[in-house]
């Protein structure tokens, strides 16, 4: 059975700077290319295209493997991929000046290279030397902090199309030497492209880093380098169990902050709203708000529906400004409050706690789920958004990290597993408690109000 006419295979195998492999010859290049040719010559259905790991002949590379016949392409560059496309693909004729079919030297060629690998570990291993692995978990933080240090210092806005170090240095005030190690790294990561000593955006960084594009998300990240200062006090947050840092919650913090929330909550919101399929409900209380992208969602999903956003003082005037540049100020309507003191209101449909319960501790979860409980109409339900940790409390990897987040960051916050929610939820009341698995890290624990 063939699912497919053809399948075709890229070698993408990634090795260490400096050592010859696909992707050092422009592998990635021609994946892309394969599959822009293959949905603009309308055979992308008919074709399957997978990446495969190192075949042991990179000198040669790329490499292109087409099944079912068992043609393996050698050095395909990026310009030969329509010719293999409308030849081979599409009319079944072999491209005969790429293929390479002498087997025996092939076959020799992969055996030396996995009898060179192998000796290579042995060796490495008997010498004791740190396994490339654990040494970039170690390092990993050095191309963070110089992506995050270009974002502070807007780099990305101040190198534009095309600027000498020198020049970024004078935009940006800062001292010209620093800034051209500073550019070199950023090209180094792909960040920016250096030609000529002239250091230019890339398509993605002149998008998503620098100010002033539609999609600019500098705003946002400016909280994860905020984050970054917070994680430098790590060590001391595990001696003492909980935060250290002592700097206040000041507008520049909050400002990217809700930025950052609000970006993650646009991601996320369509597919919360779908999950719940609210059409019957006319009353919501979105509690701990932030910028009001779920409470945003949720009305444009449901003609009829009123949302209350429930949150701090400093956070209520940027919600109000996103919920008016979305239109909706006639349904969305804010209120200042503590939710773990202040009154909650009465009747609610549809209660959101949204990226709420990872900040508290157990005990404030059980008192929040608790006051929720009474704030709902019957048949009410409560919705919490949330990383949610397997038992085992070491997955999903991005909400166990999310714990160190909160330990850094709050005073008794963490990450909290499916059993821990459902636990609060039975004991506040809540029937019907389930758990709705969504793409990515967080989920949804959901409970009806009797
Ligand atoms: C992580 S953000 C989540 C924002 C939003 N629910 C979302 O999912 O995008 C947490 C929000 O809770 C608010 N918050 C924190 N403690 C609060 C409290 N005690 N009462 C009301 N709001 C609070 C914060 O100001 C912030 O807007
Ligand atoms: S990296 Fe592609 S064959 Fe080795």
């Amino acid at each position: 059975m063939e699912p497919f006419r053809h399948h075709v295979f890229v070698c993408t195998q990634e090795k260490p700077e400096g050592v010859t492999c696909c992707p050092s010859s422009g592998s990635w290049r021609v994946l892309q290319a394969l599959q822009r040719e293959l949905g603009s010559q309308g055979l992308d259905s008919e074709v399957q295209v997978s990446t495969c790991g190192c075949l042991g002949l990179c000198d040669e590379g790329p490499i292109v493997i087409t099944y079912p016949e068992g043609v393996w392409y050698r050095k395909v560059k990026e310009d030969d991929v329509p010719e293999i496309v409308s030849s081979h693909l599409r009319s079944g004729k072999v491209v005969s000046r790429l293929e390479w079919s002498e087997a025996a030297a092939m076959k020799a060629m992969a055996t030396e290279h996995r009898d060179h690998y192998r000796a290579m570990l042995k060796a490495k291993d008997e010498a004791g030397i740190l396994p490339d692995d654990l040494y970039e978990i170690t390092r990993g933080f050095m191309a963070s902090r110089a992506a995050l240090t270009a974002l502070e210092l807007d780099v990305f806005t101040a190198v534009g199309k095309g600027t000498s170090a020198e020049q970024v240095a004078q935009k940006i005030h800062a001292n010209p030497r620093a800034t051209e190690m500073l550019l070199n790294v950023l090209a180094s990561l792909k960040l920016l492209d250096k030609r000529d000593g002239i250091f230019s955006s890339t398509a993605a960084s002149a998008r998503f880093l620098a100010e002033g594009s539609r999609d600019s998300a500098r705003r946002s990240l400016l909280h994860t380098a905020h984050l970054w200062q917070r994680w430098s006090t790590l060590t001391d947050c595990v001696r003492a169990g909980t935060r250290v840092e002592t700097r206040v919650r000041d507008e520049d913090w909050v400002t990217a902050f809700i930025a950052a929330m609000d970006r993650n909550a646009k991601e996320r919101a369509g597919a919360v709203v779908k999950a719940i399929a609210p059409s019957g409900i006319k009353r919501m209380l979105d509690l701990g708000g932030g910028s009001g992208a779920y409470s945003i969602a949720f009305a444009r999903a449901v003609p009829d529906l009123t949302s209350e956003i429930l949150d701090l003082g400093d956070v209520i005037p940027l919600a109000q400004e996103y919920i008016r540049q979305a239109g909706l100020a006639g349904r969305i309507s804010t209120r200042v409050g503590d939710m773990l003191r202040d009154p909650l209101g009465e009747n609610y449909d549809l209660i959101l706690i949204s990226a709420i319960c990872h900040m508290f501790s157990p005990e404030e979860n059980q008192q929040l789920l608790q006051r929720t409980y009474s704030a709902l109409a019957p048949k009410g339900q409560v919705v919490v958004q949330d990383f949610i940790l397997e038992p085992s409390k070491i997955a999903p990897r991005a909400a166990a990290l999310f714990s160190l987040n909160m330990l850094v960051g709050t005073q008794a916050g963490s990450s909290y597993s499916e059993p821990e929610y459902a636990a609060w939820l039975q004991k506040a009341g809540f029937s019907d408690v389930r758990r709705v698995r969504l793409p990515g890290p967080s989920g949804l624990m959901i409970g009806v109000r009797a």
